[in-house]
C-alpha cells in the first residue's frame, strides 16, 4: 500500500515530512522530489534497504547508487577524503545537480556502490528534498523513480505509473524544474574533473571554476565501459521508435514532413515532440511542445514527460526535436540520443 501525499509548504507540512523520515530510519522506500527528477529513497547505509530499491525499479545490482545528503556535513560523513578540487565543486555548486564520486568511507555498504570502491554522492536544491533528508537522518541512496529502463519521471502523476504499490511513500512536490538527471564528475589528481554524466551544470560551468575538464570518452562514444556504469543501459526509451533531427527550423520541418509523410502513407501514427516553432506545420493531435526553438530549459523540464505521453497515447513512431551540445543540450541529447537509440539526424538548410 503506497502513501501518496502532496506537500506544498514545508513548515505547514512538517508532521508528514517526519513521518517520511521515520519511513526511511525503519527500511521502507520513500519517493521524494528533486530540482532534475523524482528519486526513489532508502536508507543508504543498510544493505537490504539498498537491495529493496534495485528490486522495486527492476534494475541491474551492478548499477550503483547515488546517496543523497541534505548538505556538505553529510558529505563527509560517507566520503573518506575530499579533495580540494572536490571542496571547490562543494562550495560552488551545492545544493545544485552536481553529483560528486568520492572514495568511499567502510560504513557506505557495498551494495549502494555496486562494490565499486567510490561513492556518488549529491545535495539536492529542493526544499521539501532538504527537509525530507534532514528528517531521514542517513544518506538516502536515491535512483530516479522510474522503472529500469524506461524515462526518469518529473511530476508524482509520472511516479505513481511506475512505483504505486512498489513503495510506502510517495511526496508529491509538483513538477521537477530541470527535468533531466544531475550532472555526475570525477576529480582528478591534477586539478580538473572528469564528467561522467552530463547535466544540469554544464560544461562552461565547470570550466570556470576547476582546471581542465574531461568528458568520459566511453560516455560520448558508446563504446567501451563507461565510468558511470548506468550509462551504459539502454535508457530513457519510450515505447515507440524515435528520429532525432536537429537544425534551422526549416531543415528540421523539412526532413520531418519527408519521414512523416512516408510513415503516414504506410499507416502509421505518428507523434511529434517539437519546439512550437516547428510544430505549427504539422497536425496537433499527437504532438507535445516543449516550448521555443531555442529554449534549452524548457526542453530539458519537458522531455521526459513528452516522451512518456507518447506511452500514453500510443504512438508508432516519435519525431522529436532535438538542439545543439553547448550548455544544458550536451545533457539533453545525450539523453535525446539513448531514447532514439542513436538515431540523431543533423539536417542543414
Ligand atoms: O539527478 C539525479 O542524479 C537523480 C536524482 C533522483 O537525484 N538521480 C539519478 O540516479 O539520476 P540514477 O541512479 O538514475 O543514476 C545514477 C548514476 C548511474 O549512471 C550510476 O552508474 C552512476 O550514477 N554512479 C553511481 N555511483 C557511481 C560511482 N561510484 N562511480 C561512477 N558512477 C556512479
Ligand atoms: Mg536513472
Amino acid at each position: 500500500q503506497t502513501k501518496i501525499v502532496r506537500i506544498t509548504d514545508v513548515e505547514k507540512d512538517k508532521a508528514l515530512l517526519e513521518e517520511a523520515g521515520r519511513i526511511i530510519r525503519d527500511g521502507g522506500i520513500v519517493v521524494f522530489p528533486t530540482e532534475t527528477v523524482y528519486g526513489i529513497g532508502a536508507n543508504g547505509l543498510d544493505p537490504d534497504c539498498c537491495r529493496s530499491i534495485y528490486e522495486a525499479k527492476g534494475r541491474p545490482s551492478d548499477n550503483p547508487l547515488i546517496l543523497t545528503v541534505p548538505d556538505q556535513a553529510g558529505a563527509k560523513k560517507i566520503a573518506a577524503s575530499v579533495s580540494p578540487t572536490a571542496q571547490k565543486l562543494l562550495d560552488t555548486f551545492w545544493p545544485g545537480p552536481l553529483t560528486i564520486i568520492f572514495p568511499r568511507k567502510a560504513c557506505v555498504p557495498d551494495a549502494a556502490t555496486g562494490g565499486l570502491d567510490t561513492v556518488a554522492v549529491r545535495c539536492p536544491d529542493h526544499a521539501i528534498a532538504h527537509a525530507f533528508l534532514q528528517a531521514a537522518g542517513v544518506p538516502v541512496a536515491a535512483p530516479s523513480a522510474n522503472l529500469s529502463g524506461r524515462p526518469s519521471p518529473t511530476t508524482a502523476e509520472e511516479v505513481a505509473h511506475d512505483m504505486n504499490g512498489r513503495v510506502d511513500m510517495i511526496i508529491d512536490g509538483g513538477p521537477c524544474h530541470i527535468g533531466v538527471e544531475s550532472t555526475i564528475v570525477e576529480c582528478n589528481d591534477d586539478g580538473g574533473v572528469t564528467i561522467l554524466r552530463p547535466g544540469g551544470v554544464t560544461l562552461d560551468m565547470l570550466q570556470a571554476v576547476v582546471g581542465e575538464v574531461h568528458i568520459d570518452p566511453n560516455m560520448v562514444t558508446g563504446k567501451g565501459v563507461p565510468k558511470a556504469p548506468g550509462m551504459k543501459y539502454r535508457h530513457y526509451a519510450p515505447a515507440a521508435p524515435m528520429t532525432v533531427y536537429v537544425g534551422s527550423v526549416a531543415a528540421v520541418q523539412q526532413a520531418m514532413k519527408e519521414q512523416y509523410e512516408a510513415l503516414t502513407a504506410a499507416g502509421k501514427k505518428v507523434g511529434f515532440l517539437v519546439s512550437r516553432e516547428v510544430g505549427e506545420i504539422f497536425p496537433h493531435d499527437a504532438m507535445y511542445i516543449w516550448g521555443s526553438h531555442d529554449d534549452k530549459a524548457s526542453l530539458a523540464s519537458q522531455l521526459y514527460t513528452g516522451l512518456l505521453n507518447f506511452d500514453a497515447v500510443q504512438v508508432d513512431y516519435i519525431l522529436a526535436e532535438g538542439t545543439d551540445e553547448d550548455g544544458l543540450g550536451m545533457a539533453i541529447m545525450n539523453r535525446m540520443k539513448k531514447s532514439a537509440g542513436g538515431d540523431v539526424r543533423h539536417v542543414q538548410g
